[in-house]
């Protein structure tokens, strides 16, 4: 058998880690839950959420991927016994049915950009939406649908080295340079110092009211932005050659995808007050309503939309990757299949399971409520329980490697885990399926 892929420098492996974690859930999703979820008393409990229980589960999942040099299926049945064999599924299972409308959202932004260099917003909300159904259903929308599919076949056709891990060495940073540059211009915008307010300080009264739809929403969101809960860091663990200090690696990876998220807010709702557009419309075709709208008012709103949407698609793009990256690892490895027919085969099939939500945006937030308060929670739930209890003694000591003693860090990380973690998804795995039938 061929030797596995893994790859070339350390940089490599935290920019395609980077470029998995940032992407529409930090630029689409995530300003959109805060407006749909009551404004910064959201941030504050998803930002406790990255810190307590994201960060020590994308370590689980490291440990997990480092230690087995395998896909998130293989890996899993490899260290389990018992009735925690089959749960690599369960990731399988989640990373298609993302990836499926993932694909979806992102060919609407490859379509904002086109509309953007026309400077084809339309200025009022009413219109905007119209403009919105056109873009997100029907035809259209499967084509970008396809496009998106194909880049993303091409990139991971080539492989570890040559496909992802040359796509996120520019992708990234010219991701984070954009986004900056676009806080930047929003700070000038007239109606910025409400919307800071809006996003950045707390309404306690909110937050206890409501605590049973922002508990699972913060948590699911963390999980999303972080690509947790569903193999991902796994998967990229695995073509981890030689040791290195995961901890340091996952700091620096969560650190950059709270910082894009966070910087997003301060992007998109500075555009939003300043349009005069509420900011608190719900659902998944919200973001873009209200900044088409919002770029239809502006000054020179269709070259900053398209540069804007085109930030966005490339974020896509980098997170996209990773996703397919996690189901064809597993045809690879467990099926010996060949990586180009892995990946084209397996599109085929995902693009097909995405259809449905080009028929009809309800179906859509569908796919993504349950994906979010439910699928990548139970991963996460799963991965704790399993790293936390089942097999803690040999992943402090994985952990270790390339780190040293971690003495009461280890400890703290595997109670972290044991306790918080478990609990805390539990409960909110519990809230996300009464939450979804209501
Ligand atoms: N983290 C990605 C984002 O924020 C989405 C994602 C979720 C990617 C799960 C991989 C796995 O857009
Ligand atoms: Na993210």
């Amino acid at each position: 058998m061929a030797q596995r892929e893994s790859w070339a420098t350390r940089t490599g492996f935290i920019l395609a880690a980077v470029g998995s974690a940032v992407g529409l859930g930090n630029i689409w999703r995530f300003p959109f839950q805060v407006g749909q979820e009551g404004g910064a008393g959201f941030v504050l409990i998803y930002l406790l959420f990255i810190a307590l229980i994201g960060f020590p589960v994308m370590l689980a999942e490291f440990v997990i991927g480092r230690r087995t040099e395998l896909n998130p299926v293989g890996a899993v049945k490899q260290l389990a016994a018992g009735r925690f064999r089959y749960a690599g599924w369960l990731f399988f299972t989640t990373g298609f049915l993302i990836l499926s409308y993932y694909s979806v959202v992102a060919g609407w932004t490859f379509r904002y950009v086109l509309l953007g260099l026309q400077n084809d917003y339309v200025a009022d909300v009413a219109g905007a939406e119209q403009q919105f159904l056109s873009v997100a259903s029907g035809l259209d929308a499967v084509l970008f649908h396809a496009l998106f599919m194909l880049a993303i076949i091409v990139i991971v056709g080539f492989g570890i080295r040559r496909g992802i891990e040359l796509a996120v060495k520019v992708m990234v940073p010219a991701i984070i340079v954009i986004m900056i540059g676009m806080a930047i211009y929003a700070f000038t915008l007239e109606g910025s110092g409400e919307a800071y307010a809006y996003y950045l300080s707390p309404d306690f009264g909110y937050i206890g009211s409501e605590w049973q739809n922002i508990l699972p929403a913060a948590a699911g969101q963390a999980f999303f932005t972080l690509s947790l809960g569903m193999g991902v860091m796994i998967t990229y663990a695995s073509y981890l050659g030689e040791d290195r200090n995961l901890a340091e690696d996952g700091l620096i990876i969560v650190g950059f995808d709270t910082f894009i998220a966070l910087l997003a807010g301060l992007v998109v709702f500075p555009i939003f007050f300043s349009a005069g557009v509420n900011p608190g419309s719900p659902g998944a075709g919200a973001v873009f309503v209200t900044l088409a709208a919002a770029f239809g008012e502006i000054s020179f709103g269709g070259l900053i939309g398209a540069i804007f949407f085109f930030t966005v698609a490339i974020a896509a793009l980098s997170s996209a990757i990773s996703i397919l990256e996690v189901v064809v690892s597993y045809l690879i490895d467990e099926h010996g299949m060949d990586r180009l027919s892995a990946t084209t085969i397996i599109s085929v099939v995902i693009f097909l399971v995405g259809l449905p939500t080009t028929y009809d945006i309800v179906v859509l937030d569908l796919y993504d409520k349950l994906v979010n308060d439910i699928l990548l929670v139970s991963g996460g739930f799963l991965i704790a329980l399993f790293v936390g209890w089942e097999i803690s003694d040999f992943a402090i000591d994985e952990l270790e490697q390339g780190i040293g003693d971690l003495g009461s860090w280890g400890i703290a990380w595997l109670w972290l885990l044991r306790i918080p973690a478990v609990i805390g998804l539990l409960v909110v795995v519990l809230l996300g399926i009464s939450g979804y039938y209501d």
